[in-house]
């Protein structure tokens, strides 16, 4: 028993009793390097990518078991990751250049009516693997992503009671950590209750955080809190910090499929307890082994802009299951939307209904014309009438109202090779929702609508549904039975060829990897807030979200509102923005699917704006975020899928700031010219939002461009090869 391992490709390590005691024997007479363990000195048995070590514990601890303890690092071996289990218990710790960025945190779960994994735990076996491989997504930020990482599964098995075993596996890529707990077939687990897991994530506490509550009424809708980590309440993820020495972390899951989501509980100063969400009857997550928990996500970087380049929330996702997605289709829309929220038109029927035959096909035209491919229509079915956001019972998926022929409409649209995007408000009534779901996708998938807008608000207690004897319930939008309610709906969706943009939805973990229809989701405060909100969003709001919830995966933000101050001069509801900054969101925050949310007629009013967005695409070869910090400022520059312009998007918190782009990512000895659309000499976004300054540069991948940028403004910019 000596090299357990080499580092690679799967070797494995199975100690029993009897290894036990001779690797301690090996450790103590012939250890190879000094290790600083957490409470005593570890002989670590290798040195290497991957070590084993058991400890003995220091002379008069009354512990009389061991330290067993496992390591594994990225693989460029800036982050190690080490497991160990002290007294029973599972713990594991992380660290960046040699820095803790997660001190030693506990692992863990408990069950309603089986002994936990916990307090009677030993290392029974460990496992190494890795894997360097790239793969390419149908669509997305960009087209090829590496996945590269080092894998160590751990055993962990009880040594009390009847024989139960828990896998926990690492994936440490160059760019953070993703663990889970996986339980694999086994006697003692065919049907589970589990009531939460003990997970935490121990950070320093003098940290700054960036932060929105978890468990509100209001969901993910929140402006971000920026806080010592010390400060934080109950947080959703994913959740921002940087450290005292700046290197920056976020929290977060990857993969929620049949499990509940959690939230950051501060138990002690920078002890995060991942809290699972429970479902009413107070149980998180009901399952049968084998099971496994989403990835439990840790992304890590020396600065702020290297957690916007990050795939690993992807890669810790499984591969497409739907097979051929070329029917997913990335694109620009328009809609009957902006109109209700600014109240120039209702929802519900009556003389200012929106969703009309009529005005659907202006829009129509609207879009035809300027090169839109969608138009969504909200209010077009019944059950807007009345107090709807409490009561989703009257909501009817296949029935129109009678102004309202959605037969002709679309029709009409696909004449234009315009199509019409469904809507699907459901008021959180997942049961009356789920009772029509056929019927309401067959419905579209005959009339050739591919992408369908859902709606989940909930402002009655959460997602609802009706048991066998008539019982209410009322769910969390983030518990495990949100999760399966989303796939359902889903895979519904896929079997007739329709993407889905989930509003009021459940975090986004990445499934867009393993189900290419999820093609976006709201899941924060996004431009309705501005129509509405009290507070309005901030000017910050956009310099945080890159760097928080857009870690998560796209949103439909709903930019491109130029009629900035639409309810009057003197209304705090406005859109935050200069006339660039509101441009440049288009290339800061991502999806595939972007909508120009302004009213038709509005676009007229601002031409030299709109041909940005016209020309902006929604589909990436490659994404690069170049500068920023968290809450202040950003810029992003992505390349065209199936082109060759590059596109970027600049925008800054309430500060006016000068930033400098470097270019070195255009093809060197290519001239390209730059269309800038920057915010004009006295731009302010509120007292001047609307000057705006179009102009060209001829530039190369060895030039800067030095870009001015208002308070709350920004820069759009087009870069086009220019002809040889
Ligand atoms: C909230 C969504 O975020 C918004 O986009 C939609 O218009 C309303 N719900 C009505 O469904
Ligand atoms: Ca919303």
């Amino acid at each position: 028993m000596n090299s357990f391992f080499n580092g690679h490709k799967s070797d494995r390590l199975f100690l029993d009793e009897g290894e036990q005691g001779r690797a301690m024997h090996a450790a103590s007479s012939g250890g190879q390097r000094l290790l600083k363990a957490v409470r005593s000195i570890a002989l670590l048995l290798f040195a290497g990518l991957f070590g084993v070590s058991l400890v003995a514990p220091p002379s008069g601890n009354a512990l009389a078991q061991p330290v067993q303890s496992v390591d594994v690092t990225s693989p460029d071996g800036g982050i190690s990751v080490n497991l160990s289990v002290e007294g029973g218990r599972a713990f594991y710790a992380v660290t960046y250049n040699g820095e803790p960025v997660v001190s030693r945190s506990r692992l863990g779960l408990l069950f309603k009516d089986s002994h936990a994994f916990d307090g009677d735990l030993t290392i029974a076996a460990s496992e190494t693997s890795s894997k360097d491989e790239t793969w390419e997504q149908p669509w997305g930020e960009r087209r090829l992503v590496r996945d590269h990482h080092n894998e160590l599964a751990v055993t962990l098995a009880s040594t009390a009671g009847p024989a139960r075993r828990l896998i926990v596996r690492f994936r440490v890529f160059d760019d953070g950590v993703g663990f889970r707990y996986e339980v694999p077939a086994q006697k003692a687990f065919r049907k589970v209750a589990i009531i939460n897991e003990l997970t935490e994530f121990t950070l320093q506490p003098n940290s700054t955080a960036w932060w929105i509550p978890g468990r509100e009424w209001n969901r993910y809708e929140y402006l971000y809190n920026t806080t010592e980590l010390s400060a934080m309440g109950r947080a959703h993820t994913p959740m921002t910090v940087r450290t005292p020495n700046g290197v920056h972390l976020s929290i977060h899951e990857a993969a929620l499929v049949d499990y509940a989501a959690f939230v950051l509980q501060q138990k002690r100063p920078g002890v995060l307890h991942a809290d699972l969400t429970p479902l009413s009857d107070g149980v998180r997550v009901k399952t049968e082994a084998p099971f496994t928990s989403s990835w439990r996500t840790i992304q890590i970087s020396a600065d702020a802009v290297g957690l916007l380049n990050s795939d690993l929330i992807l890669n810790l996702n499984e591969p497409n299951k739907l097979g051929d997605v070329s029917w997913v289709k990335p694109g620009k829309y328009i809609g009957i939307w902006w109109a209700m929220h600014i109240r120039e038109r209702t929802w519900g029927s009556g003389p200012e209904h929106g969703a009309t035959t009529s005005e659907t096909k202006r829009y129509m035209d609207f879009a035809a014309a300027n090169g839109f491919d969608g138009v969504l229509v909200e209010g077009w079915n019944i059950g807007w009438d009345g107090d709807w956001f409490n009561n989703g019972e009257i909501f009817r998926f296949a029935e129109a109202y009678p102004d309202f022929d959605i037969e002709e409409v679309s029709r009409y649209g696909l004449a234009k090779n315009v199509r019409l995007i469904g809507h699907h408000e459901t008021s959180g009534h997942v049961s009356n929702y789920e009772s029509q779901l056929s019927a309401a996708f067959d419905l579209y998938e005959r009339l050739g609508v591919t992408q369908v807008k859902t709606g989940y608000v909930a402002d009655g207690g959460g997602l609802r549904w009706i048991d066998d004897k008539g019982v209410t319930h009322y769910e969390w939008h983030d518990s495990q039975f949100s999760a399966r309610h989303h796939l359902k709906v889903l895979t519904e969706a896929a079997k007739r060829k329709i993407s889905i943009n989930a509003h009021e939805p459940i975090k986004d973990t990445g499934l867009r990897r393993t189900y290419p229809n999820w093609i976006a989701r709201e899941g924060a405060r996004g431009q309705e807030f501005n129509a509405w909100g009290t507070p309005p969003n901030t000017p910050e709001h956009t310099a945080i979200l890159p760097f928080t919830r857009m870690l998560s995966g796209p949103m439909d933000y709903t930019p491109g509102v130029l009629d900035l101050l639409f309810a009057g001069p003197e209304s705090p509801n406005r859109i935050p923005s200069t006339i660039a900054k509101e441009l440049s969101l288009y290339v800061v925050l991502y999806s595939p699917i972007q909508m120009a949310a302004d009213l038709p007629e509005n676009y007229s009013k601002y031409e030299e704006a709109f041909q940005f967005i016209k020309d902006v695409p929604t589909d990436w070869e490659e994404s690069r975020a170049l500068v920023g910090e968290v809450g202040d400022y950003v810029a992003f520059a992505r390349k065209k899928r199936g082109g060759e312009d590059w596109f970027i998007g600049a925008l800054t918190d309430e500060r006016a700031r000068n930033i400098d782009l470097p270019l070195g990512f255009l093809d060197s000895g290519r001239k390209y010219i730059a269309t800038i659309y920057a915010d004009g000499p006295d731009a302010h976004w509120e007292s001047n939002p609307f000057d705006l300054r179009v102009y060209h540069r001829e530039v190369t991948s060895t030039d800067r461009l030095d870009l001015v940028l208002a308070a709350s403004g920004g820069a759009a910019i087009r870069l086009r090869p220019a002809a040889p």
